[in-house]
């Protein structure tokens, strides 16, 4: 049985004022929502600050990117010990990272095995974007990025890895992808490649997200797919009640 799993992912948005002030809103109401694993992930700046308020809540806090190596001279690069001072999550590979700073298959997989090395928990994110998409690849693209971003982890720990699936083109555009759509992709093009690589086992039981636009509005017709475990929501993840709405439907696969 996997635990339904919703993230905020708040990108580049709130001070450290701002981010107080929205999670003093929220923990209040998400900490009664057991069934769900809720994670928040804020700006660097914000996360010891946003890491105080949820200490003695079952919200998890994680960081946005970090760099693979341990320590050095990587002027304005964060490691992956420093990240697990304070978080336990841990969003590695996402479009706009791929999209803006050149990451490619090859960084994410040495920050997804970095990441499982210091404990953290990685949330990779894969999706095909609108050319790809338009043009039938998004097979070929979505498991190559499984294929090769999670490729050669230790077995032992494979399985902590948290996927989410998120088309580019349904990120941030109001375009959502539909759900029936978004459970093929996970169904044929990440959890199959990843029960080839790991077994089995390890293919049903890596909890995978969709994302990309997900309101509250939209969040139950995805809850309901049977290959989605949750959620990693942009947007959405800044407005209290949206937040909110949409983890109370993920409670509801639980
Ligand atoms: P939106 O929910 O704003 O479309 O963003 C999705 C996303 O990129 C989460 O990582």
């Amino acid at each position: 049985m996997r635990k339904p799993f919703v993230a905020g992912n708040w990108k580049m948005n709130k001070t450290i004022a701002e981010a107080r002030s929205l999670v003093s809103e929220m923990t209040p109401i998400l900490g009664g929502i057991t069934e769900v694993e809720k994670v928040l992930c804020p700006p660097f700046m914000a996360i010891f600050p946003v890491g105080a308020l949820l200490q003695g809540t079952d919200i998890g806090l994680g960081a946005q990117n970090m760099y693979w190596e341990a320590k050095g001279a990587f002027t304005g690069e964060v490691a992956p010990g420093m990240v697990a001072e304070f978080c336990m999550y841990i969003i590695v590979g996402h479009s706009e990272r791929r999209t803006y700073f050149s990451e490619t298959d090859e960084t994410v997989n040495k920050k997804t095995a970095a990441a499982l090395s210091a404990k953290l928990i990685p949330i990779v994110c894969v999706g095909e974007t609108l050319g790809e998409y338009e043009s039938g690849r998004t097979a070929e693209v979505v498991s190559r990025q499984i294929r090769v971003g999670l490729k050669d982890l230790d077995p032992e720990f494979a399985a902590q890895c948290v996927v989410a699936y998120e088309p580019v083109w349904a990120i941030g555009t109001g375009r959502a992808s539909t759900s029936e759509n978004a459970n093929a992709v996970i169904r044929d093009f990440i959890r199959k490649p990843l029960s080839e690589m790991y077994g089995e086992q390890t293919g049903q039981s890596v909890r995978v997200l969709y994302g990309g636009s997900v309101t509250a509005a939209n969040a139950a017709e995805f809850f309901g797919q049977p290959e989605i475990d949750g959620a990693l929501v942009g947007g959405a993840s800044l407005k209290v009640d949206e937040f909110v709405a949409i983890v109370q439907a993920a409670a509801k696969r639980a």
